[in-house]
Formats: C-alpha cells, sequence, structure tokens
C-alpha cells in the first residue's frame, strides 16, 4: 500500500467576498522511500494540496475527496489521532524558518519539543538526540549552539534547524514546501542535498514543492505538475526535459535559460492566470494555450500517455515532445 493516497481532492474556500477554487479533484501517490516534486506556478494549488494530507487548512477550507497515509483515513481522523500523526510520522519544513520558531526560546528547546511531546524520549535523551542531529544536519559546535536563541543563527543555518526538527522524529513522510526559496542558491545546493540525503539514510518518503523545475528533478522520482488546481502531468523525473506532453510543461521548458541548472522562479508564459473565483470548467490552460481546439472546453482527464507518465490534454497522444521538439 502507498504510504500517501489522495483521491480527488478538491479544497474551495467560503470567504465573505467570494468562493475561491483552489484544488479541482488531484490524485497523488507517494510510495515509501519514494521522493515526489509538485512544480507549478503561483497559486496553482501547491501548498493547499500538501497542507491537506496533515489536515492543517484553516477552518474557511472546504475539503472533499479522500486523503490516506500510511493506511489512515486522514478525513476521518479524530482531532488527537491527527495530532499524533502531525510532526511524529509527519514532518514539515516550510520556506521561512522564523516563522516557525520561537524567537524567545533556545534552539535546543525547540528541536526537543516535538520528541517530548510525543513521548519519544525523556529530557535527557531529547538532548542528546537534539545534538546529535544538529551535527548531522551540519551545525558545527552543536553542543555550544543548542542554547542559542534563532536570532544568533544565519538563514541557512535556522533552515537546517527546521530539517532537525522537522527529521528528529524519524517521520515516514516530510513535507517540505519551498524550503530553499528564500536563501541564496549556493545555500540552496547545501540544504537541497542535506534533505536528499537524510531522506535517503533515514528511508522516508518526501513531497516537495518548488517553483523551480530544476530542483524538482533534483530531488525528486515522479514530479507532479500543477496547473489552476488540477495535476496536468505526472512523469518520472528523468523524463522532465526528454518527453512531456502538456502544453504548459513544455512552456515553461521551452522558456528556461538553462534547464540542468538552477533558475529560481518559474518562467512567464503569456496570458492570463486561471480565474479561481469560478468553478474549473474545461483545461484550466484553454486561454493560454496556442494548440487549444474546441473540445478543450470539456475537461481533459489526466490519462496514461506512456508507462508510468500521465497528462491531462487531449493532445498529448500527438504532443510527444522530444528534446522540447514537438515532433
Ligand atoms: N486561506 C485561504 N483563503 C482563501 N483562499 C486561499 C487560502 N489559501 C489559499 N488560497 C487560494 O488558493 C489558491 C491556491 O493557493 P496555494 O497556496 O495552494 O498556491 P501555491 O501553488 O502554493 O502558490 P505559491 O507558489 O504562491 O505558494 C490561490 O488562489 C490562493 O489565493
Ligand atoms: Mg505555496
Amino acid at each position: 500500500m502507498a504510504l500517501v493516497e489522495i483521491h480527488n481532492l478538491r479544497v474551495r474556500f467560503e470567504t465573505d467576498e467570494a468562493t475561491i477554487y483552489a484544488v479541482n479533484g488531484i490524485d497523488l501517490m507517494v510510495e515509501p522511500g519514494q521522493s515526489i516534486g509538485i512544480v507549478g506556478e503561483s497559486g496553482s494549488g501547491k501548498s493547499v494540496s500538501v497542507t491537506s494530507i496533515p489536515r492543517l487548512l484553516p477552518r474557511t477550507a472546504r475539503v472533499e475527496g479522500s486523503v490516506y497515509f500510511n493506511g489512515k483515513d486522514m478525513m476521518r481522523a479524530t482531532a488527537s489521532e491527527l495530532q499524533a500523526i502531525r510532526g511524529h510520522q509527519i514532518g514539515m519544513i516550510f520556506q521561512n524558518p522564523h516563522a516557525y520558531l520561537n524567537p524567545t526560546r533556545t534552539i535546543g528547546k525547540q528541536l526537543m519539543e516535538p520528541l517530548l511531546f510525543h513521548h519519544l524520549a525523556g529530557v535527557k535523551r531529547a538532548r542528546a538526540m537534539g545534538m546529535e542531529m544538529l551535527d548531522r544536519v551540519g551545525i558545527v559546535n552543536p553542543k555550544a549552539r543548542f542554547d542559542n536563541y534563532p536570532f544568533e543563527f544565519s538563514g541557512g543555518m535556522l533552515q537546517r534547524v527546521l530539517i532537525a526538527m522537522a527529521l528528529i522524529t524519524g517521520p515516514k513522510l516530510v513535507i517540505a514546501d519551498e524550503p530553499t526559496t528564500a536563501l541564496d542558491v549556493t545555500v540552496q545546493a547545501q540544504i537541497l542535498r542535506l534533505l536528499k540525503e537524510m531522506q535517503r539514510e533515514l528511508g522516508m518518503s518526501m513531497i516537495f514543492v518548488t517553483h523551480d523545475l530544476a530542483v524538482a528533478s533534483q530531488v525528486s522520482d515522479v514530479i507532479y505538475v500543477m496547473y489552476g488546481g488540477i495535476v496536468v502531468e505526472r512523469l518520472p523525473a528523468k523524463q522532465l526535459i526528454r518527453v512531456h506532453r502538456h502544453p504548459y510543461l513544455s512552456g515553461l521548458l521551452a522558456s528556461l535559460p538553462r534547464v540542468d541548472e538552477p533558475v529560481g522562479r518559474l518562467p512567464f508564459i503569456p496570458g492570463l492566470p486561471v480565474n479561481t473565483r469560478q468553478p474549473l470548467s474545461g483545461c484550466p490552460f484553454y486561454a493560454r494555450c496556442q494548440w487549444h481546439l474546441d473540445q478543450c472546453q470539456s475537461a481533459p482527464p489526466l490519462t496514461l500517455v506512456e508507462r508510468d507518465h500521465e497528462a491531462a490534454c487531449w493532445l498529448a497522444d500527438e504532443r510527444r515532445v522530444a528534446n522540447g521538439q514537438p515532433s
């Protein structure tokens, strides 16, 4: 059985002014030990999708579909069951460590917290594990650093601390949502290497959310491309550059200066983004797609186009794109 199984997940937000259709029916699977990359432009529903797994969405979210984690039906889990899973079996790393660390408490105390909260260790053992973890994520002199406060660390070091906090309980899954976006390129490369090493070493599964196609292909086995709250393409990371089918992904790849180098934000594709205030009808990429047909006003399903590769495009079969060139 897969570690994460999401079927037909739909999320909308009921705000005072409007209903926001954030996720419009996605399926996602993560096998034990597997690393999944989710890429897509801002507002495509990446964070809302992954936040649905530990059920951490705000109260205004209306969630439909099914989410299973380690065989557990997360949609029916009780508050205490969810609490037992979050921060223990699911570790989370986000973009801005400052938002998740308490400035008035030492790094060591915050690092020990998940172990103490989930009764995985006593104080003495938690302290030893905390220092060991700091050492493993590359913090020099962890003994002295343990009693430092967050302001005494640089951004890159704080991100290492956040990784240590997420991994200290030995989670089955780590969710990393843009964990390196705020860092400069060199530090970003170090953190990515570290995450990948730890993921392999601990045998965890990982879901890695990013705007950066090169980063996604570096850290993941399988890539999900999201657009307008749906998955428009799912393919093995190794195939990303060679064989892709959806015009959105082709557009992204075609506008990259160099696909084997980190490029930061996704390149710009002309046209208006999807209006999330209306229910999705038809292909979300319709208005921006240079190949669109009348048929595209009805939603193309995500269909297998070859082994381990799915695309949601009526033209996917004809659009076998090799080395960026339609054939
Ligand atoms: N709490 C909320 N209330 C209302 N709308 C929301 C809320 N959270 C997210 N949304 C909307 O849902 C849609 C998807 O948001 P999401 O944060 O998942 O995008 P994203 O792909 O992670 O984008 P980014 O790359 O900018 O992080 C967006 O239109 C966003 O404005
Ligand atoms: Mg996001």
